[in-house]
């Protein structure tokens, strides 16, 4: 390739960049700043992927694309790098880019708040029927008001059980002390309190269970919390808790979930992410008593933008020297 000037600095060429869907603007010209980059219009099927990889020198996919074991085998050897735009890495199969020497770049820190906070909007929404309220009133059902209707839960000092105590989960246990919750948590390093904070952590996950009126999930997904919120353990929640995912789909059994959710043992849900999205269990769509949004855990500007150019510095740093700094640990 000829040799091009960048920001001031000459370079023989420029690394080229598959990216499987469109990204922010200003994060699209900062990689075009930089790379060689072909953005395409949103794809997951995987084997044009590879059709289409062919020749370039990193690619960078959302967690739409299942990088699986065959899909790395049949990676163009000269991909050196898989970015993904995300902090979740489930869709990838980091023991087969370890065996091909792939390295994993994500982008934790940069939608911690963005997340937290879809995590208390669906509390609240899921606590006190904002989806029903809505309904009636885009359906023009609503003749007003009237003291029975839609009563919902209250959120002001009940108790919160946070599953999964890393960087979202600290960020919801900040958010809790607004509504002077009682907050309950797991961690199996030394657990570190929110300033004013007063986490009971327990010495398992389930017994967090029985002391959550409110239950919110931050687990990463993996063979381990795969279906972890299933029958048995819901059963250990008080009845009518309500259970809000922000995490990933797969956290939890969604067939359990739902007969929950028809016999009132889980009061409410207030969902993110689903188990096979985009599809979504129809008792789970069709209950009263959920509120659901379409995995907009990270959809802010700032957070979004955040992922996209914390992607751009680490493939700065891996193409032009320097050190990564959201390298996902090989397994
Ligand atoms: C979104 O779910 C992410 O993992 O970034």
């Amino acid at each position: 390739m000829a040799a091009e000037k960048i920001q001031g600095q000459e370079r023989a060429a420029r690394p080229r960049i598959l990216a499987t869907y469109r990204m922010p603007d200003r994060v699209e010209r900062a990689f075009r700043d930089l790379f060689d980059i072909t953005i395409l219009e949103g794809i997951s099927d995987m084997d044009e992927i590879i059709r289409l990889c062919s020749g370039y020198d990193a690619l960078v996919c959302t967690l739409m694309n299942r990088i699986s074991a065959p899909f790395v085998s049949r990676l163009p050897a000269g991909i050196k790098v898989i970015a993904t735009y995300s902090v979740g890495y489930d869709h990838v199969d980091r023991a087969a880019l370890k065996a091909r020497g792939l390295p994993l770049l994500n982008t934790p820190d940069v939608l911690t708040d963005a997340t937290a906070d879809i995590a208390w909007l669906l509390l609240l929404g899921a606590a006190r029927h904002a989806a029903a309220g809505e309904r009636l009133l885009r359906a023009s059902k609503w003749t007003g008001w009237e003291p029975t209707q839609l009563i919902g839960r209250h959120v002001t000092g009940k108790r919160l059980g946070i599953l999964g105590y890393g960087r979202i989960g600290r960020a919801v246990a900040r958010r809790a002390a607004g509504f002077d919750m009682k907050l309950h948590s797991f961690s199996r390093s030394t657990p570190v309190q929110q300033p004013g904070g007063n986490v009971v952590f327990h010495d398992s996950m389930e017994e967090v269970l029985r002391h959550s009126d409110f239950l919110s999930l931050h687990l990463p997904l993996s063979a381990q919390t795969s279906k972890w919120l299933n029958a048995e353990r819901i059963a250990q929640l008080p009845r009518g808790a309500v259970v809000v995912n922000t995490a990933r789909g797969g956290l939890v059994d969604e067939g359990a979930l739902a007969a929950a959710l028809q016999s009132g043992h889980i009061g409410a849900a207030g969902l993110d992410v689903f188990e096979g999205e985009p599809a979504i269990n129809p008792v789970i769509m069709n209950a009263p008593n959920t509120f659901l949004l379409p995995h907009l855990g990270s959809a802010t500007q700032e957070a979004r933008e955040g992922m996209g150019l914390s992607l751009v510095d680490d493939l700065r740093a891996f193409f032009f020297g320097g050190n990564p700094k959201s390298v996902v640990p090989a397994p």
